[in-house]
């Protein structure tokens, strides 16, 4: 009923920062907030842009290209000029890999 992928190790996770990720065909942000692992879509949902290039301040994530913010907790924007949401992903840590359900 769940299908979760394996994107990378634990070990490669940032420390409160982004990375980029493919997971199954798809560009995936990763995201480090103190102990937890969040995950959304990579590209911005108001232009051309990858958030794993952007910074990273707390539960926000600033798109690099407008500084439009999301929450990657749920992918919620919480700053102008983004109105649309990010699709957000569960993510589980397991045997030293993360796993993030992207189906
Ligand atoms: Fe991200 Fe415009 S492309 S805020």
């Amino acid at each position: 009923d769940t299908n979760w992928t394996d994107a990378l190790a634990a070990a490669d996770l940032p420390g409160d920062d982004v990375i980029g990720v493919a997971v199954a065909g798809r560009d995936i942000a990763v995201y480090t907030v103190g102990d937890e692992v969040y995950a959304t879509d990579n590209l911005c949902t108001h232009g051309n842009a990858r958030l794993c290039d952007g910074f990273l301040e707390g539960h926000e994530i600033e798109c690099p290209l407008h500084q439009g913010k999301f929450d990657v907790r749920n992918g919620q924007p919480t700053c102008s000029p983004v109105t649309q949401a990010l699709r957000s992903y569960p993510v589980k840590i397991e045997a030293g890999r993360v796993f993030v359900q992207v189906d």
